[in-house]
């Protein structure tokens, strides 16, 4: 599969962050709890400047409660980090954030010193969904485009506490092609970056491995398949996806395989845990970055 990048804003957006984390109190990373290492980027260990750092575990509404768990566990092993799952879309939930931040940052959120908090994340992690909650209204742009990139925005939360909004300068570190994959199974990457087909059959054969039981409730397999490919056929049957000659359209089940798996369709899923994921890579995350191909 080829992945296509645009690295020019990488190394413009990675300076734009290390300037601001100076003028911050605390960073807010937003992630995607269904794989919490694959979309964050290392990159911001690098520039952190031992600030305090809580992990927002976003969409945590479709993560597996059990793996999440393990991730919270994980990540509060490390010094200054927070970790705190949340579903962006629930007010109730969201408002932890505020408390945990001025719980972390005691010096600041008076009068006259606001607590000044980055939001950081890659694209589609729910970056925008999280402010609007915060902010009660529709102020940082919503929407479904990984590639779109705006300005750096403040935002008074008007509770002691100012937001600086970075959206989608953020990509995440790809350090090897699981991770690739992974991003692609829950929409991270562009629609027009990956080969639905082959994502299709990487959740397939993932489904199959760990979450056998739900797979085959929702779409009511009775004859377990033996391969990802073979799934995919039965999915796509079920589904409709069928072309003349009673052959599978395979590029159409993937589609709807996919979208049914974002959507929470077939249960909560975790994509990583904690401890079968990738080392850290320590140098700049730029050098792991497949080259950019025009789009
Ligand atoms: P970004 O700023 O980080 O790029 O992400 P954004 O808030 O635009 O959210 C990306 C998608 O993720 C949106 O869906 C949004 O509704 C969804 N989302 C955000 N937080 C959560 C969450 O906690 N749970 C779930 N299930 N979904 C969440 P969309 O379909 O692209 O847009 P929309 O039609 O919902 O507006």
């Amino acid at each position: 599969m080829t992945i296509k990048w645009y690295p020019g804003h990488m190394s413009k957006a990675h300076e734009k962050m290390a300037e601001l984390v100076r003028r911050i109190d605390l960073i807010i990373e937003v992630l995607d709890a269904r794989l919490p290492l694959s979309s964050s980027n290392h990159l911001l260990a690098e520039l952190r400047r031992n600030k305090p750092w809580i992990k927002v575990m976003n969409k945590n509404d479709l993560a597996d409660p059990r793996v999440t768990k393990a991730w919270v566990r994980h990540f509060e092993q490390q010094s200054g980090i927070r970790a705190l799952p949340l579903s962006a879309k629930q007010h109730r939930e969201v408002l932890q954030l505020p408390t945990l931040c001025l719980r972390l940052a005691p010096h600041r959120g008076k009068p006259g010193r606001p607590l000044r908090a980055m939001v950081v994340g890659i694209p589609n992690v729910g970056k925008s969904t999280l402010i609007n909650t915060l902010a009660g209204k529709a102020m940082a742009r919503v929407g479904d485009k990984p590639a779109i990139t705006t300005c750096a925005q403040q935002i008074d939360l008007r509770n002691g506490i100012i937001l600086s909004d970075t959206p989608g300068v953020l990509w995440p570190t790809m350090s090897d092609q699981g991770a690739a994959y992974r991003l692609a199974t829950t929409g991270a990457i562009g629609a027009n970056a990956l080969d639905y087909t082959e994502v299709g059959l990487f959740a397939a054969e993932f489904m199959l491995l760990r979450y056998r039981e739900q797979v085959f409730t929702r779409y009511e397999i009775t004859t377990p398949p033996e391969s990802a490919i073979a799934l995919l056929e039965q999915i796509g049957r079920r589904l409709g996806c069928v072309v003349s000659g009673g052959q599978i359209d395979l590029h159409r089940a993937a589609e709807a395989f996919l979208r049914e798996l974002r959507a929470g369709k077939l249960g909560r899923v975790s994509l990583e845990e904690p401890e079968e994921t990738a080392v850290v890579p320590e140098s700049s995350v730029t050098e792991n970055v497949p080259e950019a191909e025009p789009q």
